[in-house]
């Protein structure tokens, strides 16, 4: 059982201790739950700043509802870092409403959302608590420019990409569960929202963004489809959204494009076990290892929406710094406002739509992980 308001699931990994180092900073205590306590202490130990000043206890538990019911209970919220979702996620969501907890994520991986919105979302509402998926860089910051260019009258039409400094191994890289959440899009339906209704991407789907903010295109793919088309879907502001991801600075997207598209010709028969270790494999020897504490010299990115109307046009772009740090960030923004009780939705939601994302916008600023600027075209 919970001693503390605050559970963060997936203690040992990266963005769940980074999680942590933000809820230090807000003086706000916490339950650290994984799967193996020995190896959350040591974690812990090497790579959460500020520790020696936490109130903060370890629970370890089981992947099962279960184990995690009897762990979650007791708290209000709980940050679920366990990736890939489309995995372990539901088993959390499960357990957090089992366990009377509001729920939120890191994850963007459109189809465990879609899934989450389609078998919790009432249950969530019904229980007066908030199941929200995609609370992290991924894509609060792209929904955060979509929200700004939404402000504009007319606009019901969204554009939005996601463009990084991409990983380079070492000291830009990303993390093993982001690695096995990125090979698990391959397995995935990824959508875009049109007129209404969310449509499949077609196959091998992939984009040039030419962008003002760099000297040359940027490839990008539908990463997944994004949670935005799905947060999207039943607002009604907009009839289309369509978003993408991309990486500026080195050929890292391409070398995912080609194993998607080795995946449709090979691999996409197999069956699920044969398809896991195909998984298995390229995580392992993509991202061997945690990666070292993201830099803000190395770790940039632009978040872009062009928001078209019948004649009106917007560009929104949200420049940021350090994504897994400000995944954190997100996070504890979040939970700070659960913890007040001060959420406009409940059951299933976005952050922006639960927390406002001026908010959210303005938490980031503060914190120098966020800066804004609009133009009308
Ligand atoms: N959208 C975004 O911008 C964004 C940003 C950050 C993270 N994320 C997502 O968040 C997830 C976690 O990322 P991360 O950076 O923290 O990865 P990570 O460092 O690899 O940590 C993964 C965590 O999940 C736990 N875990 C893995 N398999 C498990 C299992 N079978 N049962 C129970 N726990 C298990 C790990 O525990 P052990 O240590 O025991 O293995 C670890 O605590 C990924 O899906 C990633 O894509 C998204």
């Amino acid at each position: 059982m919970a001693k503390y308001p605050v559970v963060v699931y997936g203690a040992s990994g990266y963005t769940g201790m980074l999680t942590m180092d933000w809820l230090i900073d807000q003086n706000i205590p916490f339950t650290a739950v994984a799967r193996d306590a020995k190896r959350v202490k040591e974690m812990m130990a090497q790579r959460v700043v500020r520790l020696e000043s936490a109130t903060y206890e370890i629970i370890e538990a089981q992947h099962t509802v279960k184990s995690l019911v009897k762990a979650f209970k007791g708290a209000r919220v709980v940050c679920n870092t366990v990736g890939p979702f489309a995995k372990f996620g539901l088993t959390a969501v499960e357990a957090a409403l089992k366990a009377g907890c509001h729920h939120i994520d890191t994850t963007g991986e459109q189809e465990y959302i879609r899934n989450v919105r389609d078998q919790f979302g009432e249950l969530y509402r019904q229980a007066g608590l908030l199941v929200s998926p995609s609370i992290a860089y991924m894509y609060s910051y792209s929904e955060i420019a979509a929200e700004l260019a939404l402000e504009h009258p007319g606009i019901d039409a969204l554009q939005t990409s996601a463009l990084c400094r991409g990983p380079r191994g070492g000291a830009a890289g990303i993390t093993v569960g982001s690695t096995a959440s990125i090979f698990e899009m391959y397995r995935a339906q990824q959508c875009y929202l049109w007129d209404n209704k969310l449509v499949p991407h077609p196959v091998n789907k992939s984009y040039q963004i030419n962008s003002p903010d760099f000297m040359e295109p940027v490839f990008a793919l539908p990463w997944g489809g994004t949670s935005l088309p799905v947060y999207f879907e039943n607002d009604p502001r907009v009839r289309s959204c369509e978003s993408c991801v991309g990486f500026y600075d080195n050929e890292a997207m391409k070398m995912v494009h080609a194993v998607g598209q080795k995946w449709e010709a090979e691999y996409k028969d197999l069956p699920a076990e044969h398809q896991d270790e195909v998984i298995r494999q390229l995580t392992e020897s993509t991202t061997p290892s945690m990666p070292p504490r993201e830099r803000t010299t190395l770790v940039r990115t632009v978040d872009t929406a062009i928001g078209r109307g019948q004649l009106s046009a917007v560009r929104a772009t949200v420049y940021g710094t350090t994504a897994y740090i400000a995944t954190g960030a997100l996070q504890t923004a979040a939970v700070i406002k659960l913890l007040d009780g001060d959420t406009s939705r409940v059951g299933f939601a976005s952050g922006s739509k639960a927390f406002g994302h001026r908010y959210l916008l303005g938490f980031l600023e503060e914190r120098g992980l966020a800066r804004a600027s609009v133009t009308k075209l």
